[in-house]
């Protein structure tokens, strides 16, 4: 087992290793003296580890009910948000209970926005079940629900007491599954490690699949731990997000997966930036390369326009200017500020 400790506002421990659901129970009594908890999940991850999860409570003498929404993104939404805070009423979860979020990074995103807000506030841990939710969203203390007018739109920082990522889980994904957290793996190398971009260039990564998640989490606590509320160095953990979250938004939500969406986006902004001399040549090229090893798309055949208009609204843009993430090489990463005419260049260069 490899532990990492996150030395956020609260600190706390991410666990990475196989048959950590078995131990799940043992784990948390270490973190809390509540003996009541509701675990958090989806329909399908249910079948799967729900009853796994909750004998291992049982066995350390815990006392868990289960939430299960329906598996996808539109459960991330206020009415599910609703029937969880009336689900934890009913079963009497009080402040010193906690929840469990049972899943990727839906159920993750729900169950801690409702942890952050339920009762003003009970502690969570997460269990990610996900490659991208063992590399990403478990990590960082980020929770959302979706609105109409757009995803992630409502939504706090609220650190897990926990993270606990049980590798076997990620066995029971499809290939397509864990290729799209192959897209937020490949960027970690890419911002940060030329060594970890490297390993995954050769693609062959679920044969170390542990350390790799543990490689990028290692990153991303370091990138929190300097800038937790996401108003520095946060940002570069959005590379490839500005054209990949305009991607989503033009095919339609669902359509393009978003680690596949930021494959097509790290891609699409290297080739712009090697044009503008922001990145050295050839980059693109490997970017490239190691992105169809494991299994990603590498290009979006959306128009300029429609690509231009999506991704100004991004989070990162304020009123005439946009940030926008480049790595001038393989493992390093810089934000760089463009006005909305340099930025609209920028784009004829992909
Ligand atoms: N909070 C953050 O920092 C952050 C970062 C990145 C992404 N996100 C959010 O994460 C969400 C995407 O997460 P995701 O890709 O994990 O999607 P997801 O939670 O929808 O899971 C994808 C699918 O895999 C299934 N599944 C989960 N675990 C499984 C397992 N072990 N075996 C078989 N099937 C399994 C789920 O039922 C679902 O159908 C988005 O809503 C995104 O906005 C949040």
């Amino acid at each position: 087992m490899i532990k990492i400790t996150v030395k956020a506002s609260s600190a706390y421990d991410i666990l990475i290793g196989k048959g950590l659901l078995d131990k799940c129970g043992e784990i948390i009594s270490e973190l809390t003296k509540s003996k009541k908890c509701a675990v958090v999940t989806d329909t399908t991850v249910d079948g799967l580890y729900g009853s796994k999860i909750l004998d291992a409570l049982k066995k350390s003498g815990f006392n868990a009910v289960k939430f299960a929404v329906p598996a996808g993104e539109e459960s991330k939404s206020h009415q599910q948000l609703i029937g969880l805070y009336n689900f934890l009423s009913e079963n009497d979860i009080t402040r010193s209970d906690f929840l469990i979020a049972l899943g990727g990074g839906v159920v993750g995103d729900l169950t801690g926005y409702c942890a952050a807000t339920y009762l003003r506030g009970v502690d969570y841990v997460q269990v990610p079940t996900t490659l991208l939710a063992q590399v990403d969203s478990s990590v960082g203390g980020k929770t959302a629900v979706n609105i109409d007018a757009g995803k992630n739109l409502v939504g706090c920082f609220k650190q897990p007491i926990a993270v606990v990522a049980d590798t076997d889980t990620l066995s029971t994904l499809s290939d397509d599954i864990f290729a799209d957290g192959m897209g937020e793996v490949v960027k970690y190398g890419m911002i940060r490690s030329s060594s970890l971009f490297e390993k995954l260039s050769h693609g062959r990564t679920k044969e170390n699949i542990g350390e790799i998640i543990a490689e990028c989490v290692g990153i991303k606590s370091d990138v929190v731990e300097n800038d937790e509320l996401d108003t520095g160095e946060r940002m570069i953990l959005n590379f490839g997000h500005t054209f990949g979250h305009a991607i989503e938004k033009y095919m339609g939500y669902g359509v393009v997966p978003h680690g596949k969406a930021v494959a097509m986006g790290m891609y699409m902004i290297s080739r712009a930036a090697e044009n503008r001399s922001l990145t050295q040549k050839g980059v693109s090229e490997k970017l490239k390369a190691c992105l169809k090893a494991n299994f990603l798309p590498f290009f979006s055949d959306i128009d300029r326009d429609s690509l231009y208009s999506l991704s100004i609204g991004d989070k990162k843009r304020t009123s005439d200017k946009i940030r926008v993430i480049v790595c001038p090489e393989i493992g390093k990463s810089e934000i760089v500020t463009l006005s909305l005419n340099e930025y609209k260049n920028l784009l004829e260069l992909i």
